[in-house]
């Protein structure tokens, strides 16, 4: 049985929002990463939250997300009493294809989140924009802005927006609480603008890949390099590729190793630390840990990434390794640009 989470592993992201650091990652369930079975999913979904990881993050596109968010609520409040909902925290996307960004057009697809997560009101609404040459994201944000005044919308956030356009949108006048982008140990750009930009705005990052998918774990310590059909989640296939451009697996295996040293180091495995030298960063709310519900379950493992810090010395072991790889800023561009090319 997982033992409960130490205080230090929730944190107060808003003066109303209480979070766990540790969030659960629900792109798992969108069918790219193995089939979920709907009612196991709810199940789990229960013992997560029972175990203390209580945030979840998830978004209109991720195949059936929002509903397991509308079941599980619902469970939740048979078993457990309607007083419950007010400890899970689910934080969903909008992810419109750009278009015009009428107020009406805005309402009617929040409707459906709001429908299908049995929620008046969203907790956190993340907006993703795919193309900067159609301006509109503006539009569609300022009416978000006034769903979130008049009470629909909890908080305003954003995913996979760059520095520049940030800035842009606090410029318009938008108030944004998070973005959510690709951080870790492979992937550091969020370090050269974004997170200054958040330390000195008052933003805060919700991170991504930090696992790489799970590459960043014992399971591909000593492996061989995975190809074709052993890359069997649609997030190894994503992360595969950036520890390409980013060095490739030689370096890759350095880096295992150094992680591993310092796992053995604190007793803990070497996906906490990799999750932990982010979840240390400035400007890091939470990582979101990808969960295939009902299929693989590292609950007890993650939970004891509150239970390590890094010292100097870890620090220095990994940026030995790091100092050898290729800048993926110069490389693919600011935060979400892999999206945008
Ligand atoms: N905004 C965006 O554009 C965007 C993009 C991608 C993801 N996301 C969000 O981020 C979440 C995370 O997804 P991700 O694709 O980045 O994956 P990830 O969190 O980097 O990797 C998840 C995988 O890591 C493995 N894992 C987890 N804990 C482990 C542990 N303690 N030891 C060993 N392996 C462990 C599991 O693999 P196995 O199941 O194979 O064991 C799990 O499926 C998504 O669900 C989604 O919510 C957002």
């Amino acid at each position: 049985m997982t033992l409960p989470l130490p205080a230090d592993s929730s944190f107060q992201f808003t003066p109303d929002l209480r979070l766990c650091r540790l969030l659960n990652g629900m792109w798992q369930v969108s069918g790219a990463h193995g089939r979920i079975a709907p009612e196991t999913a709810i199940e789990n979904m229960m013992a997560y939250h029972q175990a203390g990881f209580t945030t979840w993050d998830l978004a209109d596109h991720y195949g059936p997300a929002e509903d397991f968010i509308g079941a599980f609520r619902q469970r939740l409040a048979q078993t457990r009493g309607e007083a419950e909902l007010a400890n899970v925290q689910a934080f969903t996307k909008w992810v419109p294809q750009p278009g015009a960004m009428t107020r009406q057009i805005v309402e009617n697809n929040m409707a459906i989140s709001h429908r299908r997560m049995g929620m008046d009101r969203l907790d956190l609404l993340q907006f993703h924009w795919w193309d900067y040459t159609d301006s509109r994201y503006l539009d569609a944000l300022t009416h978000l802005a006034a769903l979130r005044d008049e009470g629909t919308i909890r908080h305003l956030a954003l995913t996979n927006f760059d520095t520049e356009h940030l800035q842009r949108i606090v410029d318009h006048g938008i108030r944004v609480v998070s973005n959510q982008v690709q951080y870790s140990l492979i992937d550091r750009r969020p370090e050269v603008d974004m997170v200054p930009f958040c330390q000195a705005h008052n933003m805060w990052l919700f991170t991504y890949g930090t696992l790489a998918g799970g590459l960043l774990s014992e399971t591909y310590l000593g492996q061989p390099e995975p190809r074709g059909s052993a890359l069997n989640t649609a997030s190894l296939r994503k992360y595969k590729q950036m520890v390409d451009a980013w060095g490739g697996w030689a370096l890759f295996q350095e880096l295992l190793q150094a992680l591993k040293q310092i796992a053995d180091k604190h007793g803990v495995s070497l996906a906490n630390v990799a999750v932990r030298s982010i979840l240390e960063r400035p400007a890091v709310a939470g990582v979101i840990v990808g969960v295939r519900l009902g299929v693989t379950d590292h609950r007890d493992d993650n939970a004891r990434v509150f239970a390590m810090a890094l010292d100097a010395e870890d620090h220095v072991c990994l940026q030995t390794v790091l100092d050898k790889s290729r800048d993926l800023y110069r490389l693919i561009g600011d935060c979400g640009d892999e999206y945008r090319r």
